[in-house]
């Protein structure tokens, strides 16, 4: 959820000067902005940051934003090229050559899919701003596009921005999923113009195997529609499980894309690096858009993530170790103290029901809340990612394991008594 309407300061221009004062100048955002929810996570944020002022250390496990910093070798190789006096002007849009071809070096390595690094590959600002600019480039007014349920933000309100309209599906059987997208294929509706699937699944982190997306790709090719996989948490696996990428369908290229990114397995979120590969003509549809937007990425950091894609397989599985060990405090401590979860086999997250007797009784915002207040501890409420988080909350493995265990402690002296009280057995 991008942006609440109320958080626009209407009486400020760019310049940051005042333009009018009271109503003298009635300000009113274009209605694709107005349509957008308020911010659900706004009251955690504002806990926190209250919590944070008062000189409370609050246990920070609500967003995926990772906490490691990438490989040095990397950040070497982006000062280099920053101290080159050749690397300041625009780099190409779509990516410099090399990365275009180490990105489809790593595809071939890792997924055996051959992909042509001119037409096949584009390199995008973080998958987030590819998703929303390719948004723009396929869907018309009115649209319907599938998205999964619960809901990273972003699948939902860049749909909507694009004006096209969002139908949520619940993802967390995927078989079950696409037999309600292939329903609504044979319904007079028809087929929705897009599909978008995203496994390892923020927030639920649930995953597929590799014969799912032969079922997605037949599908699509029935009835004619694209699809876009979001594939950015493909680095994050556990327990030799590895997450399958749809381009490994034979013909998937037709018409899917995938997006990748650096930003969870290389630990490089803030540097903005990601790809979107597959159709050539969808590929070109989302570069024609983004040539209108922007410049493409600093072209040191383009160069860094040349060396990061050929050389920084080591480090990338090593980070996965990283947030395994913490899984394993994070869902062992939580059991613990009475709260059994499911343990995921991929991304950064745990996704776990609220435990009786606070399910019957509050919302994930309300338990939330709680958490925050009272063990210091804040995590995402489930209804953040829409109505079918409702009674689930999100916990991001971000912090490092001594700190989930103090969470857990913590945790554990705000609800542990009544979880493992006679009158709520633990589940
Ligand atoms: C499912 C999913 N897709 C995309 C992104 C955005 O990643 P990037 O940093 O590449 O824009 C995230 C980030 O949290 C995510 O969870």
């Amino acid at each position: 959820m991008t942006a609440h309407p109320a958080s626009i300061d209407s009486s400020r221009e760019s310049s940051g000067q005042p333009v009018a004062t009271g109503s003298a100048f009635a300000f009113r955002p274009a209605s694709r902005i107005e349509q957008l929810p308020p911010y659900l996570f706004a009251r955690i944020n504002k806990l926190t940051y209250d919590k944070r002022r008062s000189g409370c250390d609050v246990i920070d496990m609500s967003m995926g934003n990772p906490s490691d910093p990438p490989a040095q070798f990397i950040i070497d190789k982006l000062a280099e090229s920053a101290n080159d006096p050749r690397s300041h002007g625009y780099a190409p849009a779509s990516g410099i050559a090399s990365l275009r071809r180490e990105v489809a070096s790593r595809y071939l390595r890792k997924w055996g899919v051959r992909l042509d690094p001119e037409t096949e590959v584009i390199g995008t600002l973080g998958s987030k701003e590819g998703f929303g600019h390719l948004c723009l480039a396929l869907i018309n007014p009115g649209d319907d596009v599938i998205v999964p349920a619960p809901s990273y933000p972003a699948h939902v309100y860049a749909v909507a921005l694009a004006s096209g309209n969002p139908l949520a599906i619940d993802t967390t059987q995927p078989d079950r999923f696409l037999a309600a997208v292939a329903e609504r294929c044979e319904s007079p509706a028809g087929p929705p113009r897009l599909l978008v699937v995203n496994f390892p699944h923020n927030p639920t982190a649930t995953v597929v195997e590799a014969d799912f997306y032969t079922d997605v790709i037949a599908l699509a090719r029935r009835h004619s529609f694209p699809v876009i996989s979001d594939l950015a948490y493909a680095d994050v696996t556990f327990d030799g499980y590895e997450s399958p990428s749809i381009l490994a369908v034979p013909g998937a290229k037709d018409l899917a894309v995938e997006f990748t990114t650096m930003s969870k397995g290389f630990s490089m979120a803030g540097w903005r690096v990601g790809f979107c590969a597959g159709s050539p003509r969808i590929i070109k549809a989302l570069g024609t858009v983004k040539t209108y937007y922007d410049y493409g990425m600093f072209r040191p950091i383009q160069v860094a993530a040349v060396v990061g894609l050929r050389d920084g397989e080591a480090d990338v599985v090593a980070q996965s170790e990283v947030y395994r060990r913490r899984r394993d405090v994070l869902c062992e401590g939580l059991a613990r103290i009475g709260w059994p979860v499911d343990v995921p086999k991929a991304s950064m997250f745990v996704w776990a029901r609220i435990p009786e007797p606070f399910a019957s009784t509050m919302t994930s915002m309300d338990f939330a809340a709680k958490l925050l207040e009272e063990a210091d501890v804040a995590v995402s409420p489930g209804a953040g990612f829409g109505p079918a988080g409702e009674g689930f909350l999100r916990m991001a493995l971000i912090e490092n394991e001594n700190r989930i265990r103090q969470a857990i402690k913590q945790i554990g002296r705000t609800i542990g008594p009544v979880l493992r009280s006679p009158a709520a057995p633990a589940q």
